[in-house]
């Protein structure tokens, strides 16, 4: 996800644009740039830096870009590396077209192609740039018009802001699945990402609907739908102060990244899933034989990303028939892991500069082995080393707990397992067009999870008193389990151990009294039997016990067990609902527990240290 920020008013452009980015940073801080109609309206200055916002900050206060219009950009890169070329705004074969965009546009390559064709020059990897260039090709004088033509032939989502020296007094902006409001001012209006960059300026609020653009004139902004039908918009007074709006109005940037899961599963699934099942991945660069070729693989991860590797090894498995072996990357890479040309790797790492995870692919190419990574940070050394990439188009991630890019994660290694299957023609058909139509609607139970947050928390408030957890589950919920325990114990300082709940009985369950309570998983499953006589023998140990349970299901009907219902989904993708209402258990603990829950104690939101 990226900030935008327009401005159009009688104010000096640049310093807004300045402190605007300043507050938008956390959005995407990868790369950053502006430009600037300058007052004699025949020149545009741009300005971009392929770091933070304060290396452009510097830069512009060395020769401050005078003028009343402008657009600026913070960049969370999906396509194409965080360079200065890629960094917006971006701009037509004239110079005279700006765009700054925040989304993804998903046939830009076609576009693009189609453009080149018709000899328009291209200079950045970025998907964005193809609308500078099509709003170049519909003008005609209007431009407007140019742009309304411009986004009817996009797919995908967006948010932009738009200027152009044929117009000094128009600013324009539109959104598609991505956010945008205008702040009005006195005399002076933004377009902007969130209401984060207008606060300080203005708290009345004009809300751009889905589809819908505006074009701000000195006159005011007017906003219309792409076909141009004139739309009255709502215009709301806004409370938040600035810390608030960053966070989207939760109280740490941990629960806004919870409560972004179902748009993460969405996200992370955009663009990639026909609705016949049919997969591809924009940067994947292994062929349909390459893939054939594979006869293992090796996952490589740590921590939390680690889980999400364990947890591939079910999906892949399951899906592709393929042997999948997981190991931390700290012991991998010490190990001489046997590796042949017939190895896949796959390195799973939401910053993509894991030390221990990176050194482990490095050895695994040395080796011989194909290497695909999965991160959340493009251009970062994993992606850069590696042979294909998968990105999750999480955005940031700023808490320094993984929860929306394990969400994230797993969402992707679905894909890849239907992928990996796909060239072996492993998956019945009638199979992938269920699974398919389920991933679609995961959004939809994740969403319905994180509607159950109040329950969740009077829960964790319950339980907040306890010093030990211990966690279990089966089959592909073994490693959520473990995940779970991980989530409490790293943001609580609680002592929460996971374990597949078959394995209890072999000596942790020494550990259980009335002080120690039990979290099971026990949703749908075909060994949800074996989970209900786990819990009976937790039950007779006295400890108390929090149960996962699929909606409406009866299983613990009559038992001492606080439940907590999440969608009834298959087995094999309840993994991402269950794992949300973990996230929340353990943030409501530790919230309940006064706890720095963004920035736990010793802990560092990317290990690039052994
Ligand atoms: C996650 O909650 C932890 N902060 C930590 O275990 C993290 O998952 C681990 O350091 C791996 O990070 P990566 O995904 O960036 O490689």
């Amino acid at each position: 996800m990226c900030g935008i920020i327009g401005y159009l008013g009688e104010r000096p452009a640049t310093p807004i644009i300045m402190e605007s980015l300043k507050r938008l940073e956390y959005r995407g801080y990868d790369s950053a740039g502006v430009a600037i109609l300058n007052e004699d309206a025949h020149h545009t200055s741009v300005v971009k830096s392929a770091s933070k916002v304060d290396t452009l900050i510097e830069r512009l206060q060395e020769d401050m870009p005078t003028g009343h219009l402008g657009i600026g950009h913070t960049r969370w890169a999906t396509h194409g590396r965080p360079t200065v070329i890629n960094a917006h705004p971006h701009t037509d074969c004239t110079g005279k077209v700006m765009v700054i965009h925040n989304g993804i546009i998903e046939n830009f390559a076609e576009l693009r192609r189609d453009l080149e064709q018709r000899g328009h020059v291209f200079v950045s990897e970025t998907d964005t740039e193809v609308v500078p260039h099509l709003i170049e090709e519909n003008f005609r004088g209007d431009l407007v018009g140019a742009v309304r033509a411009a986004l009817a032939k996009l797919r995908g989502t967006y948010a932009m802001a738009i200027f152009s020296q044929h117009d000094p007094d128009l600013l324009i902006g539109a959104r598609l699945n991505a956010p945008l409001v205008v702040g009005i001012g006195e005399k002076e209006w933004f377009i902007a990402s969130d209401i984060t960059a207008i606060i300080p300026y203005t708290k009345k609020v004009l809300l751009i609907g889905e589809g819908e653009m505006v074009s701000v004139t000195p006159l005011g902004p007017e906003v219309s739908t792409l076909a141009g039908t004139a739309v009255k918009p709502k215009i709301i007074e806004v409370k938040w102060d600035v810390a608030q709006a960053q966070k989207g109005g939760y109280v740490h940037f941990m629960a806004k990244e919870i409560n972004e899961a179902s748009e993460t599963v969405s996200n992370a699934l955009r663009g990639r899933l026909s609705d016949e099942g049919e997969v591809t991945f924009e940067d994947f660069a292994l062929t349909d034989r390459q893939l054939l070729k594979i006869r293992d693989i090796k996952m490589v991860a740590a921590g939390t990303s680690y889980y999400a590797a364990l947890l591939g090894k079910y999906i892949i498995e399951d899906l592709a028939r393929v042997p999948v072996e997981v190991e931390p990357a700290s012991e991998f890479r010490y190990r001489q892991p046997i590796i042949d040309e017939n190895t896949l790797v796959l390195g799973i790492s939401q910053s993509g500069e894991t030390a221990d995870t990176l050194a482990a692919i490095r050895e695994a190419r040395r080796l011989g082995a194909k290497v695909i990574s999965i991160t959340n940070v493009v251009g970062s050394s994993m992606a850069l080393e590696s042979d294909g990439v998968i990105y999750l188009h999480a955005g940031p991630e700023i808490g320094v707990a993984s929860t929306k890019t394990f969400v994230a994660h797993i969402a992707c290694l679905y894909l890849l397992g239907i992928r990996i299957a796909a060239v072996r023609h492993r998956i019945p058909p009638e199979r992938l067009r269920e699974l398919t139509a389920a991933l679609k609607q995961l959004p939809g139970a994740v969403h319905d999870v994180l509607e159950s947050a109040p329950a969740i928390q009077e829960l964790a408030r319950t339980y907040a008193r306890y010093q030990n957890f211990m966690y279990m589950g089966r089959g592909i919920n073994y490693p959520i389990a473990l995940e779970g325990a991980l989530k409490l114990k790293e943001i609580s300082y609680l002592h929460a151990e996971g374990y597949a709940a078959g394995e209890l009985k072999h000596g942790p369950i020494a550990l259980l009294d009335k002080g120690f309570p039990v979290f099971a998983i026990a949703t749908a499953s075909q060994t949800l039997e074996k989970m209900v006589s786990n819990i009976q023998e937790v039950l007779a140990r006295d400890a108390p016990v929090v149960a996962l349970v699929s909606r409406g299901s009866q299983v613990l009907q009559g038992m001492t067990v606080d439940a907590l219902e999440v969608p009834a989904v298959s087995e094999f993708l309840s993994p991402i609902p269950n794992v949300v209402a973990l996230q929340l258990f353990a943030y409501f603990v530790a919230a309940e527990r006064g706890c720095n829950v963004d920035q736990p104690r010793n802990l560092a939101k990317s290990v690039t240290v052994e």
